[in-house]
């Protein structure tokens, strides 16, 4: 069942013949990683990690980010050793064989389509609040959330007509416009070719440390102790729970590692880039937590039972709506509400702004990033070649990308950004865990091969990592872990009856490319008489 292994020296052919300008030093990476990584999740998640486990956030935040750094390490090695596209997936194709490599594939799928839906919504939050604060127009709420369409869908299901979903239906909305605007603008950049250049990169970087800065530097001093008090309301499972869902927060550093051949000297660089850029995001999330709990306060609201409402739930929105509740766990723009309601109105607007500015940067990474893996598997035959197709004028995978942005519109029309950031979880806890074993396994089984850069105390690092995203994982609701079953069983169906007979390593068909997934192989133009050989 493992058996079809994509020859590493293949894989390496592959990469040997792109060889890319060795360009990026220590610095670069960093600011790399801080782009991609900053986003919805500590603009906007913040408040779902405070409805799961009160001011405990903070240890969430640093779960989740010790999570990500040995995670991390594992990535670098495997980056540096086999540093083609496709990530994950192509290093599980090395070492563990086709199935788990397309199971690698499939989940990241949720990984990069559907984190590019849940920083929509979050973006979508910002959007809203920046037409009411500067332009002064308020969307019509049916236009900002899909709440009352998912009610009547619960209803259809057999869900019980309760308090909740009566509210919902009379307050919430039906679509997310302005999300699935955004994600449609985005796969439009992509399809004519537009890649983050790195000065836009690190504009965007000032712009997203100037905005979390001026937050830490308002909301710190105007800390109350008695905020923090009760510490773990939900006890330290709320601390878990909150720790599986701010692990979006940290996801994007897999950046760093893709571009480890283009880094001078990566057994050096590497790590700092990598860690260095976790570094950085770990401190400013602490001290933005600290900021949120201390100055407004982070208790979960609860239900007349006393239990604790799910984030993003028909409940929530609810409990919100009626009570007009004044708490950051109902904010869809978690750091600008606080700064207005500790009296910096204005600059509240402007943390807004920046949000506005720099999240649709990141959707576009994880788009570009979901477009190339599926470029890769669609050239290993396991998806449609037709898939693989490159737009003659703009040279990009266009067909890909155009499937991939209206999916994940819809998503974004239509989901709670939440649910969203929890199931993309899912994806790159399992992706991630995936690596940490296949470090270890090609240490044991190809020990001479060279590695530009070894992860330190790999036989303590990758079963950290490993067990850390189990660990997340099992931390994650009931709800996403069955989606996650569900979608993995999808795969699995798709692989024996539609990619496994058409795989080219099942057919014996040794791909070696002149170019990789960056840059896309161009189109052979028409030959005389019209013939077009692409199709
Ligand atoms: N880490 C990225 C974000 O928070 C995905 O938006």
């Amino acid at each position: 069942m493992f058996g079809r292994v994509k020859p590493l020296d293949a894989i390496l052919a592959t990469a040997e013949k792109k060889s890319l300008h060795r360009s990026l030093g220590a610095f670069q990476l960093t600011m790399l990683g801080v782009g991609a990584i900053i986003g919805t999740g500590i603009f906007v998640l913040t408040a779902e990690a405070a409805q799961k486990a009160g001011p405990g956030m903070l240890v969430s935040f640093i779960i989740a980010g010790f999570v990500c750094a040995v995670a991390a390490l594992c990535y670098a090695e495997m980056a540096s050793m086999v540093p083609v596209s496709g990530s994950a997936y192509t290093y599980s194709y090395a070492v563990m064989g086709e199935l788990l490599a397309w199971m690698v594939g499939w989940a990241l799928v949720l990984e990069y389509a559907v984190a590019a839906g849940a920083v929509a919504v979050g973006w979508s939050g910002y959007f809203v609040g920046l037409l009411r604060e500067y332009l002064g127009i308020s969307l019509p709420t049916s236009l900002v959330n899909a709440d009352a369409l998912i009610a009547q869908i619960k209803l259809v299901f057999g869900a019980a007509n309760s308090e909740a979903i009566q509210t919902a239906i009379a307050t919430g909305g039906y679509i997310n416009l302005p999300a699935f605007i955004i994600s449609l603008l985005v796969t439009w950049l992509l399809v004519i070719g537009t890649k983050e250049s790195a000065y836009v990169n690190a504009v965007l970087v000032m712009v997203k440390i100037t905005a979390l800065t001026l937050f830490v530097v308002l909301a710190v001093p105007v800390m109350n102790s008695a905020n923090f008090e009760p510490f773990a309301p939900l006890g330290f499972g709320g601390i878990s729970a909150a720790a599986a869902s701010i692990f979006f927060a940290y996801v994007g550093f897999d950046a760093v590692s893709t571009a480890a051949e283009e880094t001078k000297n990566p057994q050096r660089n590497m790590p700092i880039g990598l860690i260095g850029s976790l570094a950085i995001c770990t401190v400013f999330y602490l001290l933005v937590a600290s900021g949120v709990i201390g100055s407004v306060g982070a208790q979960p609201l609860f239900d007349a039972a006393g239990n604790a409402l799910a984030p993003g739930s028909t409940e929530l929105a609810a409990a919100c709506a009626t009570s007009g509740a004044d708490a950051v766990v109902c904010s869809k723009e978690a750091l600008a509400w606080t700064l207005r309601e500790i009296g910096w109105q204005q600059v509240g607007n402007l943390v807004g702004l920046a949000a506005g500015l720099a999240l649709p940067s990141v959707i576009l990474m994880m788009m570009f990033g979901q477009t190339r893996i599926f470029f890769v598997m669609s050239r290993d035959g396991l998806l449609p070649e037709r898939l693989s197709r490159i737009h003659p004028k703009y040279h990009t995978p266009h067909v890909v990308t155009i499937i991939t942005g209206i999916v994940v519109a819809v998503f974004a029309a239509l989901f709670p950004v939440g649910a969203l950031a929890d199931i993309s979880n899912s994806g790159t806890l399992f992706a991630f865990a995936m690596v940490a074993v296949a470090v270890l396994i090609l240490r044991k089984r190809d020990p001479g091969r060279a590695r530009p850069f070894r992860t330190p105390a790999v036989y303590l690092v990758a079963p950290l990592a490993a067990l850390g995203c189990i660990y997340l994982f099992w931390s994650l609701s009931g709800y996403t872990k069955l989606l996650f079953v569900g979608w993995a069983a999808i795969g699995l169906v798709v692989y024996y009856t539609y990619s496994r007979s058409r795989s080219h390593v099942g057919r014996g068909i040794v791909d070696v490319h002149e170019d990789d997934t960056d840059i896309p192989p161009q189109p052979v133009p028409p030959l005389p008489g019209g013939i077009d050989i692409n199709d």
